[in-house]
């Protein structure tokens, strides 16, 4: 995705604002799971890289700074929500002696704004509070901050490369930012290769821990949702490290988490009863497995906790989980080198609604990757008025284009097929009780990943949608 604001981002903008408006518990709700997973699996390894606990890592960035000072130190916190965090890092420093700082909150949303405001009044820090209501794809720095702080908020911005821009024009010589977020893949889904370990412990969970929270059903397959589908969330997930290694340079960097992350999150994780053995064994399990699959380099973290400076510092990581390691090539579907992924999820049939395939699908293969030339026969069982066309691309597909819908040879309508999950209505008119061929022809090619046959898209689904 280009760094540009595009159609839609004031709609985005609006529902980003709307969910969060009433929010006045941001952490709240979070698994035990999630907290068993990381007192084990994160904790010890930040420990391990001198730092006790996240707000001692802030607290004690901005106090090393304010106590070198004559003046203020300027904290710039971004997406800083109800501003709770913030107000306990200025109780923090002012028991340690230093209550020579200055907080700026940059933040969209004036309900919370509001709530940020009230509190550093009740707390008697207001002088100390300088509210930013913006929206920080489009702010612009208008001072100078020794600390800038990214918690759970980089993954929300969709001009990162405007937002890193004024980031680093306004932090001084010795200036950091200190990032604790989110760097999986877009909408906080899985890549191909994690998706496959999720999807073969799923198939071993009992159904108490298939319970998805959203929906109440029992999943039979994992649910891999796109979180950003309307609103900010995990818009750019992916891109939130590779394009900040191009700005700024880290001196502190672990990057953790993957396939953990269902196990954990408010959808699935509550289903995990940390008093019962069983389940406290499979999350201590996953999360070794987690570990070595981050350790040999088969997944890349999904959340990060770091510092980043103007200058090149010496750097402190976990093992080998480097910052060029943990980088996800997004050109590549599945670093194994096989197409086997089926974003439309598995079971389904691939034609659906108003007839039934009466013979060889030519150019469709086992995994649904479509070949530029697709053809089969299909049997009507009532009069279709429009044909639905799923297909999916990989996000970085360099090629794409347009696909030719034909009935028995004659082109009756054309469908722009694009990277990512795309649906289309197409206007195809067959009568009932008819057998016809559809053909499907594509004015690309690609070969993805070591696969050598040419491929054009994932035919995800085919609905014959009645008159
Ligand atoms: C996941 S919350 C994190 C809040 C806070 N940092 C915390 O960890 O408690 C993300 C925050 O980013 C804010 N946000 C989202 N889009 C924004 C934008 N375009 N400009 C400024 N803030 C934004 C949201 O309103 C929300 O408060």
């Amino acid at each position: 995705m280009s760094g540009g604001r595009g159609p839609g981002y004031d709609q985005r903008l609006a529902r980003e604002r709307e969910t969060f408006a009433g929010q006045e518990e941001i952490h709240g709700n979070l698994p035990p799971s999630a907290h068993r997973w990381s007192n084990r699996h994160v904790r010890p390894k930040l420990e391990a890289l001198g730092v006790p606990g996240l707000d001692e890592l802030i607290v004690g960035q901005i106090a090393e700074r304010a106590r070198g000072l004559s003046r203020d130190a300027v904290v710039l916190s971004l997406g800083s929500g109800n501003g709770d965090q913030e107000l306990g890092w200025l109780r923090g420093l002012a028991a340690q002696g230093l209550d020579n700082v200055r907080l700026r909150l940059l933040e969209l949303n004036p309900e919370m704004q509001a709530r940020a405001e009230a509190s550093a009044r009740e707390q008697g820090v207001a002088d100390r509070v300088e509210l930013i209501t913006a929206d920080f794809n489009t702010w612009r720095a208008d001072a100078e901050h020794d600390v800038v702080v990214g918690f759970q908020a980089l993954h929300h911005v969709l001009d990162l490369e405007h937002l890193y821009g004024q980031i680093t024009g306004s932090l001084t010589d010795g200036g950091v930012l200190v990032v604790h977020d989110m760097i999986g893949r877009n909408g906080h889904r899985r890549w191909p290769e994690a998706h496959e370990v999720v999807d073969r412990i799923w198939a071993t969970l009992p159904p108490e821990l298939r319970r998805n929270a959203l929906t109440g059903q029992l999943d039979e397959q994992f649910v891999d949702v796109d979180c950003a589908a309307d609103g900010f969330e995990g818009i750019r997930a992916q891109d939130v490290l590779p394009v900040l290694l191009d700005f700024l340079h880290p001196s502190l960097f672990l990057p953790y988490g993957n396939v953990i992350d269902p196990f954990v999150d408010r959808i699935y994780g509550h289903n995990f009863d940390m008093d019962n053995a069983a389940h406290v064994a499979l999350i201590d399990k996953i999360g070794v497995l987690d570990d070595s699959l981050l350790d040999l380099g088969l997944v890349t973290g999904t959340r990060l906790t770091a510092l980043f400076h103007p200058a090149p510092q010496p750097l402190r990581v976990h093992g080998n989980r480097t910052p060029e390691r943990s980088v996800r090539d997004t050109r590549v579907v599945d670093p194994a080198g096989r197409v086997s992924f089926r974003p439309g999820g598995a079971g389904e049939r691939l034609v659906r609604g108003a007839g039934i395939v009466t013979g060889r699908m030519n150019g469709i293969a086992h995994d649904d990757w479509a070949a530029p030339s697709v053809e089969f026969p299909v049997l009507t069982t009532a009069r279709v008025d429009a044909v639905e066309f799923r297909t999916y691309l990989p996000d970085d597909a360099g090629e794409h284009g347009s696909v030719t819908v034909s009935v028995d040879g004659v082109p009756v309508a054309k469908a722009d097929v694009g990277p990512g999950l795309t649906e289309q209505v197409l206007p195809v008119r067959l009568d009932a009780h008819r057998q016809v061929r559809l053909s499907f022809d594509a004015d690309w090619s690609v070969t993805a990943g070591g696969d050598r046959r040419t491929l054009a898209y994932v035919l995800v689904g085919l609905g014959l949608l009645e008159g």
